[in-house]
């Protein structure tokens, strides 16, 4: 698969809003074959949302968590593992940057997540971004690579056919201040020219890379027609299933084929 919609709920909704809004969606996929839809809940309705979409199976339709602690179990208040959530859960979101900058989640802990994401078979979707804005595109953000390279420390050649990575520029996360659809591109291509130096060229033409940061369902063409952004991970619009369904449509009319790199 190498379209995805992923859809990150933050800390939103009490329990009837999360099946509502589950449900919608589950509805409203009826149609939707060529893609991976995931939906990232917060951890406390993993279960319930499990169960709303066990409703109607849909292969493409799948759970996330927001977040993980690593290791299996311990003395850790407030935290889950990716072992507890194994069966519950396909993909996991590692390195936000909310989680980065308000909970100060260092570039150890985050790749501490992504392998014991890796280790209990979730996939993780590995989130790096610049703080400011780089319009003109003169020399990329050191930070987004070497957010890059710390989160991917120790992934094997093998393990790293399992890890998503979304480009989130900081700027443009809740701010209605999305990325260009060439700006994104551009980052996109270094993230993929990097993963080409680590893994070899066929790993870095089909490493899912994803884009987020306000996305909309007016502007989300923007980024699923180009050739090397393989879709988008959204956050306020996922909280509307009308909108982050459009999204979902739209994407789901255009053919995508990322072997140019
Ligand atoms: P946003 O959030 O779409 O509300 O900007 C995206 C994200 O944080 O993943």
């Amino acid at each position: 698969m190498n379209k995805f919609v992923i859809g990150n709920w933050k800390m939103h909704g009490r329990l009837a809003d999360a099946v509502v809004l589950a449900d919608w969606i589950r509805a409203g996929m009826e149609n939707i074959s060529d893609m991976e839809v995931v939906l990232c809940p917060p951890s406390v309705w993993l279960y319930p949302i499990e169960e709303v979409l066990r409703k109607t199976f849909r292969p493409n339709l799948s759970l996330g968590a927001q977040n993980i602690y690593p290791g299996e179990e311990g003395e850790l208040t407030g935290e889950i593992s990716a072992w507890m959530i194994e069966n519950l859960c396909q993909y996991v979101i590692v390195g936000h940057s909310e989680r980065r900058a308000k909970i100060g989640e260092s570039d150890k802990l985050i790749n501490q997540k992504l392998l014991a994401a890796l280790k209990y078979n979730l996939k993780p979707i590995l989130c790096v971004g610049e703080l400011k804005e780089n319009a003109k595109k003169e020399k990329l953000d050191k930070r987004i690579l070497s957010e890059l390279m710390a989160g991917l420390k120790g992934v094997s050649p093998e393990q790293i056919k399992n890890v998503i990575i979304a480009y989130e520029p900081v700027w443009a996360i809740g701010t209605g201040n999305n990325a260009s659809g060439t700006y994104a591109a551009w980052v996109i291509d270094n993230l993929r020219a990097k993963i080409k130096t680590l893994y070899g060229t066929e790993m870095a033409q089909n490493i899912p890379v994803i884009y987020g940061g306000s996305v909309n369902q007016n502007d989300v063409l923007e980024y699923i027609s180009q050739p090397t952004i393989n879709g988008v991970l959204a956050g306020g619009v996922s909280l509307n299933a009308k909108e982050f369904l459009s999204i979902v449509q739209i994407f789901s009319r255009i053919k995508k084929d990322i072997k140019r790199y």
